[in-house]
């Protein structure tokens, strides 16, 4: 199912989705969208941050079930203080969430193989707009490394891995879920460039 107004911006460590939504909520039409990221700020997503630096280690099919949990909170949220991405895009707001469950798909699977993620994920909405951040990992891990400590999933071994994970999404999608669209970007040029070109497609919503 794809949910309508849902927009998810998806890509390794330093693929540059975070500036991007930093540029994003610069503009005068800002007003117009609602801007969330995974993991949450809810409980669950603050232990996946603590989880994430290493502080606390857990087994990746727990981890695979965290991401999980915080997502369908995220999603399913009726907390007025706290309305969930359903809610929202049904009263009318665009919401653009930094990560989703192709984070899940492609960075829980090397782990865990891609069964298990597959499952926990399967009855998520779809977006209507997807933007892939496409990266060389050599490049996006000097950003990483530029900006100081790296998380468990920071390392070049890692990265390729969910590079390439999501890259195969990317065509499973296109074929399997035309009425998502994808936008592939090459997150290599300068953050004006990419803004411009996020922007020819967001736009479109409004
Ligand atoms: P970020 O806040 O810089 O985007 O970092 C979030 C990290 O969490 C990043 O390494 C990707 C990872 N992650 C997963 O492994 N699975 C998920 O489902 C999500 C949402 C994030």
């Amino acid at each position: 199912m794809i949910l309508k107004n849902f927009v998810v911006f998806e890509g390794i460590d330093g693929s540059g989705t975070s500036t991007q939504i930093e540029l994003l909520k610069k503009r005068k039409e800002s007003e117009r969208f609602f801007f969330t990221a995974e993991p949450t700020s809810l409980p669950t997503g603050k232990f996946l941050r603590s989880i994430l630096k290493g502080e606390f280690e857990l087994s990746p099919i727990t981890t695979a079930y965290l991401f999980a949990a915080d997502r369908a909170e995220h999603l399913y949220s009726k907390n007025p203080q706290n309305l969930g991405i359903k809610a929202l895009c049904q009263n009318g707001k665009i919401v653009i969430s930094d990560r989703y469950v192709f984070s899940s798909l492609a960075y829980q699977s090397v782990s865990t193989g891609e069964d298990l993620p597959k499952l926990l994920n399967s009855t998520f909405p779809l977006p209507e707009l997807l933007f892939f951040f496409k990266i060389d990992p050599k490049i996006s891990l000097q950003r990483v490394d530029s900006r100081g400590q790296r998380e468990i999933y920071e390392k070049a071994d890692f990265l390729e891995k969910t590079e390439e994970r999501y890259q195969n999404l990317v065509d499973e999608y296109t074929k399997k879920e035309p009425q998502m669209k994808i936008i592939t970007l090459d997150a290599t040029k300068s953050k004006d460039k990419v803004e411009k070109d996020i922007w020819n497609s967001l736009s479109t919503l409004l």
